[in-house]
């Protein structure tokens, strides 16, 4: 399972880093290609020499070297990686995490992380067991980051409890069920991906723009689970404060224009989900300068043109038409009908329509899937089961049409 995997381990400063080299030894005796990204604490424990020595790579530890950033910058290190392993994972790096911190070459890679990011939490019991450790783990948890351990037993501190790093037999084990499981063997292996989500802004002068209140929570989520099931996914969203979703190829635009031309600019796929709230149109001749407030004048008048349609782009391509096209309808009456009038005008296999009368943003979502069958309503969900749902129906459909 391990066999030339890319896996990027980032050493953080722990007792529990004298095991990393046994570790490293441990992958490499089966296939696998590790990197290291060594923190200055980490340094205290094990030295650079030696996991270079064993990995046969370059060690990584300064995030403002120029000669690294040239070869190979903190986001290209997590772009070639299959997985990101944080062994050992102290309470302190798992803080910056989950606050977002990027002050170090290691927390700036995991913040531009787009693969999947596998912890082994390693500290004092009392540490591990502090409110503040507890309750970044559940938001690490609930971005869907992989945790392994920690153990109970004595610790190096001489107190006794959970703290421990997993083994190294249980790490390598973690990974080669992570890759067994999530990428051979999900009902989506093979297949790819597109989802759109989030808004677009467009432009009305260098400051302002036009932009609707989606908050990219519905689409990212989709992506999310699509890559869950094993799909390779590309998300194209707008602009958005949602974290990315681990695993997934991140394709950040602006416009409906930039957005359709990511979307083309996607190899073929499989599956494409059309979840983003693309503004219908745009500002015909956005100003190159800032508009002025001349006081007397008329404010000045926007004349709008239409923006291209990427769902029924995608829907009505001639060739490398994906085989399901999934569009989403926000509606605030007669949902199912309007959806499904939409669904014959774009020309999509599915649309899913929603209700948005309460407000895009929420964390909830009420939706009917509108097949060529009919509609099926699902009962109020969190967006999150939503996407798990719909993901699991893809999978089914895409099985059935092999
Ligand atoms: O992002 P959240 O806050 O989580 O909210 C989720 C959501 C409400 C945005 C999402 O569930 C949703 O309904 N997305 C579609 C929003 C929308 O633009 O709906 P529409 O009925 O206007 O468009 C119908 C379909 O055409 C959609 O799939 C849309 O992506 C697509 N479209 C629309 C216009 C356009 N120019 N290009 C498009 O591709």
């Amino acid at each position: 399972m391990l066999e030339n995997r890319h896996i990027l381990l980032i050493v953080s400063g722990g007792i529990a880093a004298v095991k990393v080299p046994d570790l490293i030894r441990r992958l490499r005796e089966r296939g696998a290609m590790v990197r290291c990204i060594l923190t200055k604490a980490g340094e205290q424990f094990v030295t650079p020499m030696s996991l270079a020595a064993l990995s046969g790579e370059k060690v990584f530890q300064d995030l403002f070297s120029l000669t690294d950033e040239n070869d190979m910058g903190h986001i290209n290190l997590s772009r070639e990686a299959d997985i990101i392993l944080v062994a050992p994972a102290t309470a302190n790096i798992m803080a910056k995490m989950a606050y977002g911190i990027a002050d170090d070459l290691a927390t700036t890679a995991l913040l531009a992380a787009d693969k999947t990011v596998m912890i082994a939490p390693s500290m004092n019991v009392m540490m591990w067991n502090h409110a503040a450790t507890q309750s970044n783990l559940k938001t690490l948890q609930d971005r869907g980051i992989e945790v392994v351990g920690p153990g109970a037993g004595d610790l190096a501190c001489g107190e006794i409890g959970d703290g421990r790093m997993a083994e190294v037999a249980g790490l390598v084990s973690a990974l080669s069920t992570f890759f067994q499981t999530r990428k051979e063997s999900g009902p989506l292996s093979g297949c790819s991906a597109l989802v759109t989500s989030g808004p677009t802004h467009e432009p009305i002068d260098p400051v302002r723009y036009i932009a609707n209140r989606s908050s990219g929570k519905q689409g990212h989520a989709i992506a999310a689970a699509l890559a869950r099931l094993g799909a390779k996914v590309t998300l194209v969203t707008g602009p958005t404060q949602e974290p990315n979703p681990s695993g997934v190829t991140v394709v950040a635009v602006e416009t409906a224009q930039q957005m359709l031309g990511a979307c083309i600019a996607t190899k073929q796929t499989d599956v494409a989900v059309c979840a983003a709230a693309v503004s219908d149109w745009r500002v015909a001749q956005a100003s190159d300068a800032k508009l002025k407030k001349v006081s007397g004048d008329p404010p000045p008048a926007l004349r709008l043109k239409e923006n291209p349609d990427i769902l029924a782009t995608l829907s009505q391509a001639k060739t490398n038409r994906p085989r399901l096209v999934v569009g989403f309808a926000a509606e605030t009456e007669n949902v199912i009908k309007n959806g499904t009038a939409k669904r014959a005008k774009k020309g999509c296999d599915w649309i899913v329509a929603n209700d948005v009368s309460a407000g895009f943003g929420a964390d909830t979502n009420t939706v009917h899937v509108i097949t060529g069958q009919g509609s099926d309503s699902w009962p109020t969900l969190s967006k999150k089961a939503v996407a798990e749902l719909l993901a699991l129906q893809i999978a089914r459909h895409i099985k059935q049409t092999l």
